[in-house]
């Protein structure tokens, strides 16, 4: 049997993101809609023990990265026993969690000492009555709080996740360049993609990433590629001159990376997603019990992977023969 999990197109998947609830204590505007989805039963989820069982036939099979989502990670009880018990797997090297950061102050120190080694942060504003109208909930002083006890506890780097969005927060660009200059967190600017939603309005707040680097100009920083800030995914990132962070670009549309792809997704219901765009899942729950079978299905999730996703895929002029997820972002983690 295959121990590595290749796809029909060459890319080596090492990273897993684990989404292990779909509830979160926000509703931003990009991500679910106000009134909320309807969340899965408790009962639907994979428990700890059976998230564990996943990611030990995963490690078994050359993946070496974890990522800990949402919705809201946090909002799940007990994760610091979560993360401690996956650190202890046989071939995982890093483990990192992407928060919206309003539970981390109290979570912080935990969490370090259970082994994770890294956090992002989503903060697409700085001003906290333009919080209000992007997360809909919570209380941007928390955020702050947050990343406070995220460098308290040791935690390197720290990124800032900003999804920018036309007429919304783009005025802040400056301001968040300013920040990563200042500050020695890594900001990263993502372009809004669309996920499991008829979304016929998102272009009216596409922003192209190239503006932040006009900005960057106008706002006189001298800038130049750097290496990759620890990390596995798929920014581009940028050095300012003398400056203390560093910024990047995630850019799905203007500038997609499918080609390096090398991620799967666990859901929190169980469903391994071979991709973040596509319907295709492939639920473990069958194969619990049964490290074969579980491999197997991991083996199965990189047959049926698509090259890419339905922009980049219509832009290549290539034809569409798979259908869109149906799950929201909040349901997949991102
Ligand atoms: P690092 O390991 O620190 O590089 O993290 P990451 O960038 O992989 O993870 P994070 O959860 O912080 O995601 C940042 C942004 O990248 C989010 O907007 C994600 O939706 C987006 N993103 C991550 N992976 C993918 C992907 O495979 N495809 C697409 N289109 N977007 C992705
Ligand atoms: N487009 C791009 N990024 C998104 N995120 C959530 N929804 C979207 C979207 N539609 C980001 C969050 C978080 C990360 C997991 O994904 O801001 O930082
Ligand atoms: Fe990979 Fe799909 Fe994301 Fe492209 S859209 S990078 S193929 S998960």
């Amino acid at each position: 049997m295959r121990l590595v999990l290749t796809d029909r197109f060459g890319r080596v998947h090492d990273y897993l993101r684990i989404s292990v609830t779909d509830r979160c204590n926000l509703r931003c505007l990009y991500c679910m809609p106000e009134e909320g989805v309807q969340f899965m039963e408790s009962s639907e989820l994979l428990s700890y023990d059976q998230i564990v069982e996943v990611v030990q036939a995963a490690a078994a099979m050359g993946i070496r990265k974890l990522r800990i989502t949402g919705g809201e990670p946090l909002v799940r009880p007990g994760l610091p026993g979560l993360i401690e018990r996956l650190s202890a797997i046989e071939g995982i090297e890093d483990i990192a969690l992407t928060t919206n950061g309003i539970l981390l102050a109290k979570q912080a120190d935990a969490l370090k000492k259970a082994g994770l080694s890294r956090v992002n942060i989503s903060l697409d504003t700085l001003d906290a009555a333009r919080f209000r109208f992007i997360a809909r909930r919570g209380d941007l002083r928390k955020v702050m709080e947050g990343i406070e006890a995220a460098f308290a506890a040791g935690f390197s780097p720290i990124k800032l996740n900003c999804v920018l969005l036309k007429g919304v927060n783009e005025d802040e660009i400056a301001d968040f360049l300013k920040l990563a200059y200042e500050q020695p967190l890594h900001v990263r600017f993502i372009e809004y993609m669309p996920i499991g939603h008829e979304d016929e309005g998102w272009r009216s707040h596409y922003l192209p990433l190239s503006r932040v680097l006009d900005i960057a100009g106008e706002q006189g920083y001298r800038i130049k590629r750097r290496e990759l800030v620890k990390g596995n995914g798929p920014s581009d990132d940028w050095q300012m001159e003398g400056g203390t962070g560093s910024f990047g670009l995630i850019h799905p549309i203007s500038d997609h990376f499918c080609a390096s792809c090398n991620r799967l997704r666990l859901t929190a219901d169980g469903s391994i997603k071979p991709c973040l765009y596509w319907v295709d899942e492939l639920n473990v729950k069958p194969a619990l019990g049964d490290e074969e079978a579980l491999r197997a299905l991991l083996l199965r999730a990189m047959d049926v992977k698509p090259v890419s996703h339905e922009m980049a895929a219509k832009l290549a002029g290539q034809a569409v023969s798979h259908q869109p997820t149906d799950r929201r972002m909040s349901q997949i983690g991102g």
